[in-house]
């Protein structure tokens, strides 16, 4: 079985290496010609562990390779996978129209049967037209064979990918088709961990199931979030109580980390995008608005608690703050709505000087937030950042936050503030008794109990 992919962002280039890894013949397309004849050379366009080794196999092998001829890659292949992107346009509905130039493109040059599968989060109904205008595509060429459409959403995380695309939580499949479903299982089952289950159902279901999970667990970081505000007013701690929580096995410990505010590539478009599904449906969907509301509110209360701890006014005039970490999570260079983008900007117009540090964001933070190139001044190390700081803001969790000489790095700052906004530190009690360590989610009142005990 022969496999193409279309669109090589994150999702179809984890998926073609892992593929290609397990001996399937893979090739990859883009529109990008620049970026095909990187990956051709075995260079690869973004930061994922394990992405690296993976390509670079892929192309010794000769199972791997990359093209910007659509037409080669669709009569090359029995299964399509279209991974293009779908970015949230300016009402938040999802922008389809990579997803239509790839299907406009398989009518036209389709020569036999294929499954076209969507990796794509398409809002609901997309999949059922494809297929309806991949049939009249067909009909209209008078071609002597069918197109099966299929709907495989893809759970895996970034920073994580190549071992999630190993070990799945589950693989759904949406389509009608027998055959369509059995090809589907062939390819995943050469590299999947035996246990993972298979969920198979319609097509609008599987691409609810996709919208429904991003979601949820965006539901789940607000809940938390807000709780981890109220947490600070009234003296409890949000670790404590989301331990707490996570005892109880219908709620689960995962995803109950308070923070900043969730960012990515995905939940901030899903949760708009499904919204907007839902408008159009004639169906409010209050709670995941509430979810989006509350994302918003946390980095700018972010932003807030900074300033009210730095000075008696709310400006940072004279301040000067040091952000460690751009990307929205670890392990990856992707800046895509990172709540760290709210906060610099919240930083700066209340007249801190913003310097930045992260492992692997800076040079797309450069590339992307042009209007803060002059502004933001970005740094060598964690280190380098600091020093003559007023404060520290920790925006994501670099495990290599851990090494750092915290003693060295102390007195090489002007003030000692250090905002932790995901509690990286909170058991650690040199942070905590070098620094003014503003945690979030718990009061400087438990902090004060718990050093006492
Ligand atoms: C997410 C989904 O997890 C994945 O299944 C889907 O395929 C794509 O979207 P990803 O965007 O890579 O994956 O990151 P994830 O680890 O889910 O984190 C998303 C955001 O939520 C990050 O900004 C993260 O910092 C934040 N987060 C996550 C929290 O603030 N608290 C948590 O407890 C968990």
């Amino acid at each position: 079985m022969k496999i193409g992919i279309m669109g090589t962002g994150y999702v179809g280039l984890v998926h073609g290496a892992v593929l290609a890894g397990n001996g399937f013949q893979v090739t990859c397309m883009d529109v990008d010609a620049d970026k095909i004849k990187r990956l051709t050379d075995g260079i690869t366009p973004l930061y994922e562990p394990g992405l690296d080794e993976l390509l670079e196999r892929g192309i010794r092998e000769g199972t791997l390779s990359f093209t910007t001829s659509a037409k080669e890659v669709i009569q090359s292949s029995d299964v399509i996978f279209i991974a293009v992107g779908t970015p949230a346009k300016d009402d938040g509905s999802a922008n389809l129209a990579y997803v239509h130039e790839v299907a406009q493109a398989i009518g036209k040059y389709a020569n036999g049967y294929k499954v076209v599968v969507s990796k794509s989060t398409v809002p609901v109904g997309t999949n059922r037209t494809i297929a309806r205008y991949l049939d009249g595509a067909l009909k209209s060429r008078h071609a002597p064979f069918r197109l099966d459409v299929a709907s495989n959403p893809e759970f895996l995380r970034q920073g994580k990918a190549v071992g999630d695309s190993r070990s799945p939580s589950r693989v759904v499949i949406g389509t009608e088709s027998e055959q369509a479903k059995r090809m589907l299982q062939a390819v995943y089952e050469t590299h999947i961990r035996e246990d993972v289950p298979f969920l198979y159902t319609n097509l609008e279901t599987a691409e609810m199931i996709k919208y429904a999970s991003n979601s949820f667990l965006a539901v789940k970081i607000s809940f938390v979030n807000e709780l981890a505000l109220l947490s600070e007013k009234v003296g409890a701690d949000i670790g404590d109580i989301a331990a707490g929580m996570g005892l109880d096995e219908r709620i689960s410990p995962h995803f109950l980390q308070a923070g900043p505010g969730y960012g990515g590539s995905c939940f901030p478009k899903d949760t708009q995008a499904l919204v907007d599904i839902g408008r159009r449906n004639g169906e409010e969907l209050h709670i995941v608005r509430a979810a989006m509301t509350a994302n918003e509110k946390q980095k700018s209360r972010m932003v807030a608690k900074i300033a009210e701890q730095l000075s008696f006014d709310g400006t940072l005039k004279g301040k000067t703050i040091a952000v460690w970490g751009l990307s929205f999570k670890p392990e990856t260079d992707d800046i895509r709505d990172a709540p760290s983008y709210a906060v610099i900007n919240g930083l700066l117009s209340r007249g801190a000087a913003v310097k930045a540090y992260c492992p692997q964001g800076m040079k797309q933070a450069q590339r992307q937030w042009t209007e803060l190139n002059g502004l933001v001044t970005y740094c060598e190390s964690e280190a380098d950042c600091a020093q003559n700081a007023d404060a520290i803001v920790l925006m994501t969790e670099w495990e290599q936050f851990r090494e750092i000489s915290w003693d060295i790095l102390a007195k090489s700052m002007r003030g000692n503030a250090f905002f932790d906004l995901r509690n990286m530190f909170a058991e650690h009690p040199r942070v905590r008794r070098l620094f003014r360590y503003y945690p979030v989610g718990s009061s400087e009142l438990a902090y004060t109990l718990e050093e006492a005990k």
